[in-house]
């Protein structure tokens, strides 16, 4: 099992922190050109596939932010463990 915030290189303070699996397969979303989207990266977000601020209780992981350039239907990892996220690339399938 690889971590997502490891596979993207970033450094992880707590690395035997796993994040919690909040749906094994991805969520389905619009995303709106301009917008502003922050996926949760530690799984514990009561919005997801979104952040909801709930990382402040899961040390080592933030949201993934960004602005929406063009309006997109999008998948968008539920598993925490995409080597691609904030999107399914179907990571899920081998938890
Ligand atoms: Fe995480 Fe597909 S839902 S890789
Ligand atoms: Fe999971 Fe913010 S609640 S990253």
């Amino acid at each position: 099992m690889t971590r997502a915030s490891q596979a993207n290189g970033e450094n992880v303070s707590t690395p035997a922190e796993e994040p919690v699996i909040a749906q094994k397969g991805p969520y389905k979303v619009e995303l709106l050109a301009t917008y502003r989207y922050a996926w949760c990266a530690c799984g514990l977000s009561k919005w997801q596939p979104f952040c909801d601020g709930s990382h402040t209780s899961k040390p080592g992981f933030k949201p993934k932010v960004w602005i929406q350039e063009k309006d997109q239907t999008a998948f968008l990892c539920g598993c925490k463990h995409s080597a691609k996220f904030p999107f399914c690339d179907g990571t899920h399938k081998k938890l």
